[in-house]
């Protein structure tokens, strides 16, 4: 699906339909919008808004035949809702319910359609265009590498019209950074949705290693002897029931300007979590495959970067390995000495994933960077707290956590800060070690989060826990059910704001 911007009336573009935004509480036509109402005998205002009553209510929706072939053979109003309302966030939503139910529509390969709500004032025709093409293109994610019948798009060409040089300029930044945010996201929302059987540490890293080249990342790749020698001991316990052998992977990308900045991203890499010796329930364990969704998510930031370009170092951290009963596996009463030395009871061999993140997190403060962001389906209580469309967010530094925040809610992502407090390592307390795994069924959530702070010397540390929004069964706003690539847009776009 191809996505163009062009400064032109939308009386002179010929497509299969045009989209015309209208708001609930001012129906006047804007001056681009009044030719098109000219040009089509007033359908819009006389036929449409008049006659048929249609409200601009916020994805209403209605498409009409025109009875011509110049501009276009079909009509789609959509409501926009209240002026004062709408937002990026809302045009998004919208744009994905445009273009599904476009696709659908009888004979639609092309259309056009305005940069809408522009005249709400509430954003800018960068941010405009960057959210109706993210609404679009993220809509129209679809898995199929495994169906022997391919569904394919039957748009295949969306222009948009612009109605002065500047905002034409201003348009085409915003749909060319949506392109690049979009693709990383299909890129972590498929290697998500592969099953485990084929998505293996191996794998993995090989895929990683082939991005890697194409973009010209500094790519290291460690295997067991290596991850040994270095004291990954924590992560190795984990991996040591699989048949699957672990791998670290490492990615950096380097401006060619002085770095500003040097930014570690974490992400867990569990390829398939059964829980271990404390197995999970058969149906717990059915979307387990998507456990090392935060590395996917680390992978995909750190290609939109490489194709962004920020004057910012950026790393790309991931321990990748099975969670697997065998007879070689961890078990309940083990003391594992991390890297950083301290010991760990294993109370629960499915409270896995902070033991593979308390060695990366280790590793990374060897790096001396400004900042260490980790990312992980860590715990079901951020599930239970937060739900299946708010993703968690705790840290060290509550200003960094805020700022984080607030370009998520830009991007369209919603995080929620849950507390860490000191006094929560009692919780994690052992009698023969320093720490146990886990704690009480009681705040999981943020007691994972005390316990990776035990491994990170970092002052400027967050802990991003997507247990909930990474894979969803439901659809929600533009997203479509399955993997949803969440944090890609928001990872990305703090990195572009630092
Ligand atoms: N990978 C799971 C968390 C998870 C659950 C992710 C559901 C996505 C959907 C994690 O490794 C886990 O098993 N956590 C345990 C921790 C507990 C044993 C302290 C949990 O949340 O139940
Ligand atoms: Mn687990
Ligand atoms: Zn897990």
């Amino acid at each position: 699906m191809d996505i163009s911007v062009k400064n032109q009336e939308m009386t002179t573009i010929l497509s299969n339909a045009s989209i015309i935004g209208v708001f609930e509480d001012d129906k006047t036509l804007t001056p681009a919008q009044e030719k098109l109402d000219k040009a089509l005998g007033k359908m819009i205002s006389n036929d449409l808004i008049k006659k048929e009553g249609f409200k601009g209510k916020f994805l209403d929706t209605v498409i009409v035949p025109t009875q011509l072939k110049i501009p276009s053979d079909k009509i789609m109003l959509v409501g926009l809702g209240k002026k004062k309302e709408f937002d990026c966030s809302k045009l998004r939503e919208l744009c994905a319910k445009i273009i599904k139910q476009l696709d659908k529509t009888l004979n639609v390969k092309n259309i056009s359609i305005e940069l809408l709500g522009l005249k709400s004032g509430n954003f800018e025709a960068q941010d405009c265009a960057s959210a109706m093409s993210e609404g679009f293109l993220i809509a129209m994610y679809d898995y199929d590498k495994y169906k022997t019948k391919k569904t394919t798009a039957q748009i295949k060409k969306i222009r948009i019209a612009t109605q002065d040089a500047k905002d034409e300029k201003a348009a085409k930044t915003g749909v060319n950074n949506a392109k690049i945010i979009c693709a990383a996201m299909d890129f972590t929302k498929d290697l998500i949705n592969e099953p485990a059987q084929n998505a293996t540490p191996e794998s993995i890293s090989q895929i990683a290693k082939n991005l890697s080249a194409d973009l010209g990342l500094i790519f290291e790749v460690y295997n067991k002897k290596q991850l040994t020698e270095m004291n990954f001991n924590a992560f190795l316990a984990v991996g040591q029931g699989s048949e699957q052998e672990p791998k670290f992977i490492h990615l950096t990308y380097k401006p060619t300007k002085k770095a500003k900045k040097k930014i570690i991203l974490i992400g867990k890499g569990i390829t398939f979590d059964s829980g271990g010796l404390d197995i999970k329930p058969a149906n717990s364990m059915l979307t387990m495959k998507t456990d090392m969704s935060g590395c996917a998510t680390v992978l995909g930031v750190i290609q939109a970067i490489a194709a962004l370009k920020p004057d910012i170092e950026v790393h790309a951290l991931s321990a990748l390995c099975e969670n697997m009963p065998s007879g070689k596996s961890y078990k309940q009463g083990d003391i594992l000495t991390a890297k950083n030395g301290k010991t760990i009871e294993v109370d629960n061999t499915d409270a896995e994933g902070r033991l593979t993140l308390a060695d990366v997190l280790t590793y990374a403060d060897e790096l001396e960077a400004d900042e260490v962001i980790d990312i992980a389906t860590l715990t079901g209580a951020c599930i239970v707290a937060l739900g299946q469309n708010i993703t968690g967010i705790m840290g060290n530094n509550p200003d960094m956590i805020k700022n984080i925040i607030n370009i998520g809610k830009k991007s369209g992502e919603t995080l929620w800060e849950l507390p860490i407090f000191d006094d929560m390592q009692e919780m994690l307390k052992s009698d023969v070690a320093d720490m146990r795994n886990t704690g009480s069924r009681f705040a999981g959530a943020s007691v994972a989060g005390r316990f990776l702070q035990n491994f990170t010397k970092n002052k400027n540390w967050a802990h991003i826990d997507i247990a909930g929004t990474a894979f969803i069964d439901k659809p929600y706003k533009e997203l479509n059910k399955g993997a949803t690539g969440v944090m890609v847009r928001t990872l990305t776009n703090y990195i572009m704001s630092l």
